[in-house]
């Protein structure tokens, strides 16, 4: 009876620990909440419901969201004109939470979450998990996948592991297909920028020689996380410049994914976030242009799940191979203009919101 009574000391504990931060949760917070399709001015601050996690969910209380193209595409209600071979955008309602990044403490654990604990640090993929409220990272609170949250590396900032997830992971996803070997040369299209960066540097770490198109205001930077060759595409056209390459990594365009073909290896391969040119295109040119799914699709047999990747993505930070660079941070209040900020195109890594200092 004592030993039994013994055993479960810890979970009490535990219980009454969750009980207790749960207790603290607020019935409402504040958000930033997209009211209808449109410019900036459609983002406005509002009181909206905490929602409860559900099973397999997690609540955090959020410190830092990361601002990604996707928020104001979605915004503008995806205005962009359709890409061949690129993905189609997520469903959402015009009325929404933006920000699909988060980091802070956790502050409920749903049923069934095991392996985190009520103020645990964390960062998350939020993805488009629940259609029963209002739920995105641009929030004081934010409910997300137990199984996509992870502990913060060490030494990371909350604002630096806000700036983690979908930049992190579409390289991860992109680059492992093409299994870049050590001394293969990667050409990277758009190399400062959150995706650029982030295959960048994990390209440096499987020993390839990175070369990259940016323009000048982000050289120091570049070199600083050893990229090889920087190209001033403001100055000069890649193809003229660049010896050719095994893997071509392209987050800006398809069209400069077309162009792109002109300096792969035969045998070489594409791997690219906005689609890839047509398939007639990359037969002549023998290189291999493998399509991205949707990033919620069930992975193809042998290829790893989102939450493997975004472990494999927090491992290369671990191991300090991967760091974050923030470019910009805006207060929650200010999200449009870090939105604005972020459609101008030009960011050294990421831009991020603070919700809590
Ligand atoms: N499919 C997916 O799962 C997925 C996931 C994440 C992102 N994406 C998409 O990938 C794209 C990039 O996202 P991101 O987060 O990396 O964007 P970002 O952080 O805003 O980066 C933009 C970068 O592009 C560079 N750039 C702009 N025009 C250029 C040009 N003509 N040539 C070379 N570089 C140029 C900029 O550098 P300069 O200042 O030098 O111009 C800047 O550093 C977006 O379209 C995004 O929606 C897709």
């Amino acid at each position: 009876m004592i030993r039994k009574y013994l055993r479960s000391v810890p979970s009490v504990a535990a219980a009454l620990v969750a009980l207790h931060a749960s207790a603290q949760v607020p019935t409402t917070q504040t958000a930033v909440v997209q009211t209808r399709n449109g410019g900036p001015e459609v983002l406005e601050l509002q009181s909206v419901p905490v929602l409860e996690p559900g099973p397999g969910q997690i609540l955090i209380s959020v410190h830092a969201a990361a601002v990604n193209p996707v928020d104001w595409r979605m915004r503008e209600g995806y205005s962009g004109r359709p890409q061949p071979g690129r993905r189609p955008p997520p469903s959402s309602p015009p009325v929404r939470i933006p920000g699909f990044d988060a980091a802070g403490t956790i502050a409920a654990l749903g049923p069934g979450v095991t392996g985190l604990s009520v103020g645990d640090a964390v960062f998350a993929m939020i993805g488009l998990i629940r259609v029963d409220g209002l739920n995105g990272g641009y929030s004081e609170y934010v409910v997300a996948p137990a199984n996509r949250s992870l502990p913060l590396p060490d030494g990371f900032t909350f604002a630096e592991a806000a700036g983690l997830g979908t930049v992190g992971l579409a390289a991860a996803r992109i680059l492992i297909p093409v299994d870049i070997q050590p001394g293969q040369r990667v050409f990277v299209n758009g190399i400062a920028g959150g995706v650029g960066s982030s295959a960048a540097q994990m390209a440096k770490a499987l020993g390839a020689v990175v070369i990259g198109t940016a323009s000048a205001r982000h050289h120091e930077y570049l070199e600083s996380i050893g990229v090889d060759q920087i190209v001033d595409y403001t100055q000069v056209n890649f193809e003229d410049v660049v010896e050719p390459v095994d893997v071509y990594v392209e987050t800006v365009s398809v069209e400069f994914a077309t162009r792109g073909l002109k300096i792969i290896k035969p045998g070489g391969a594409i791997a690219s976030v906005v689609g890839v040119p047509a398939p007639e295109l990359c037969q002549q040119a023998e290189v291999d242009c493998p399509e991205l799914g949707p990033p919620d699709a069930q992975p193809e047999a042998g290829a790893m799940s989102e939450p493997e990747l975004l472990a494999h993505v927090r491992q290369l930070a671990q191991e300090g191979s991967y760091r974050v660079n923030v470019d910009r941070t805006f207060p929650l209040a200010e999200a449009g203009a870090a939105q604005e900020y972020n459609r101008e195109g030009h960011t050294t890594g990421k831009v991020i919101l603070i919700v809590r200092e």
